[in-house]
């Protein structure tokens, strides 16, 4: 079939390509010509596992192609896929205004029948916006459907999550158009959830926020583990044997971050509270999840008594491991943190460090070229992304090159014996209560 994407960023790019990869024709439009111009070229602007193989090769076999023409991709494709960003407002609401000018840019160029599929994550009530948009703005009598189709693939996995989907939800009101979306997807061996618009809608922030719940879940207990002396890996290896609740986003760390939970987070309480049905069980996740980093920090402060001029290594600036994503990252919001008080910082991150030098931030640490560099005489070593590169690290050596052999591991990497073992004093997230300073 011929698909046409317009917006070529994360789930767009990642979207179109696992669709040619599948036998359909695919066009990806963008209006950022530069980054049109190096996906021609083969070179792919985000590191994700995966990806770039699959787009060289469907661009060589010309099932994918890019351009920067929104007309040239409404004529292409029977099905337009809509995947631009939906960034957050002050107030946590969406700014849906990308949304609104590519379904006025479709709307122009329309000229017969097509499915419009709105792939970003939007507030629910968001496709009988678009619809109504593209009614005002297109030629009288021009057929059109508006279909909601929520991605649910995660940044490092995106490839896998595309192409072996948990579910495909689709939501539309037209059976025409329903029939042509299960054709899109019968390549994929997947169960297919047929809804209206709304509820497909309201599946994504119902989803992600259930996720980051579960964060914040484990996140609360492990504040209790350490008062109480248990160990929060052990009690949500426990809880999580149930499968009712299940083992997956149970772990407790620094908390959720990326380009996705927070701000999905925030829409959905904004939305809830517009609606006059506020979601406050919403509100504590995001109380959770600003305190455990806010505890963090204050351990570190409390075992190094005083940050001003400590030399601290951080490993990790990505938001999660197998991504160069840096946004809203809550190791960038430590490195922040640390630098605020005074620390010196020396980071080190196996993929995220050329992005990372694009934030402000970046001017005010020091970078390393390995996690051994990066913690060569350092008082203190933080650990604030689980890179599996990491927990390889031989901690003897370790050890002998740092100045004093603390570890506070951010992300419950290391296992505990085994870095006392090694000379250290360990403090990891909800680990029970561990003895930190001589
Ligand atoms: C998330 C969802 O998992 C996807 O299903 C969804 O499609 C995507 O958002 C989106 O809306 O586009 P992503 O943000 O790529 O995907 O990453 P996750 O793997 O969900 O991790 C999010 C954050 O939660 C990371 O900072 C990670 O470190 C943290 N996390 C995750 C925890 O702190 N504990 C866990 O147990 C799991």
């Amino acid at each position: 079939m011929k698909l046409t994407i317009i917006g070529s960023g994360y789930v767009g790019l990642t979207t179109g390509a696992c669709f040619a990869e599948v036998g359909h024709h695919v066009m990806c439009v963008d209006n950022n010509e530069a980054k049109i111009q190096s996906l021609l070229e083969g070179k792919i602007p985000i590191y994700e596992p995966g990806l770039e193989n699959i787009v060289r090769k469907n661009v060589a076999s010309k099932r994918l192609q890019f351009t920067t023409s929104t007309e040239v991709g409404v004529n292409h494709g029977e099905v337009i896929f809509i995947a631009v960003p939906t960034p957050p407002q002050p107030d946590g609401s969406v700014d849906l205004s990308f949304i609104e000018k590519v379904a006025r840019e479709i709307a122009v160029c329309l000229d017969s029948y097509r499915i419009v599929v709105d792939k970003s994550t939007v507030p629910v009530k968001t496709g009988e916006r678009v619809a109504q948009t593209i009614r005002r703005y297109a030629k009288p009598g021009v057929e059109f459907d508006v279909i909601s189709n929520p991605e649910f693939l995660r940044e490092g996995s995106a490839v896998d999550d595309l192409m072996n989907p948990d579910r495909i939800v689709i939501g539309g009101n037209s059976d025409r158009a329903l029939g042509i979306m299960q054709k899109v997807y019968e390549p994929f061996v997947a169960p297919v959830l047929v809804t209206d618009i709304n509820s497909a809608e309201l599946i994504k922030h119902a989803a992600n926020s259930f996720l980051a719940l579960k964060i914040s879940y484990a996140n609360a207990l492990s504040e209790i583990c350490e008062v109480t002396g248990a160990d929060v890996e052990k009690v949500v290896e426990g809880i999580g044997m149930d499968k009712r609740i299940g083992r997956s986003f149970l772990n407790a760390g620094l908390g959720y971050g990326g380009s996705c939970f927070p701000k999905d987070i925030a829409a959905f309480i904004a939305l809830s509270d517009q609606a006059g049905t506020p979601f406050n069980l919403l509100k504590e996740v995001e109380k959770i999840n600003v305190r455990q980093l806010n505890r963090f920090v204050d351990s570190i402060r409390e075992a190094l008594w005083v940050l001003r001029d400590k030399k601290i290594a951080v490993w990790g600036l990505s938001f999660k491991p197998n991504t160069d994503d840096v946004r809203c990252s809550v190791a960038v919001s430590l490195v922040e943190a640390l630098v605020k008080e005074g620390a010196q910082v020396t980071a080190y991150d196996p993929k995220g460090m050329e992005k990372f030098l694009e934030l402000p931030i970046s001017s005010k640490i020091t970078l390393a070229a390995t996690p051994l560099e990066a913690a060569t005489d350092a008082e203190a070593l933080v650990i604030a992304t689980e890179w599996p590169e990491f927990s390889g690290v031989d901690l003897r050596e370790l050890h002998q090159v740092m100045r004093a052999p603390l570890i506070f591991d951010g992300r419950n990497l290391l296992e505990p014996s085994e870095a006392i073992d090694a000379g250290f004093q360990y403090r990891g997230i909800g680990r029970g209560t561990v003895p930190v300073a001589p």
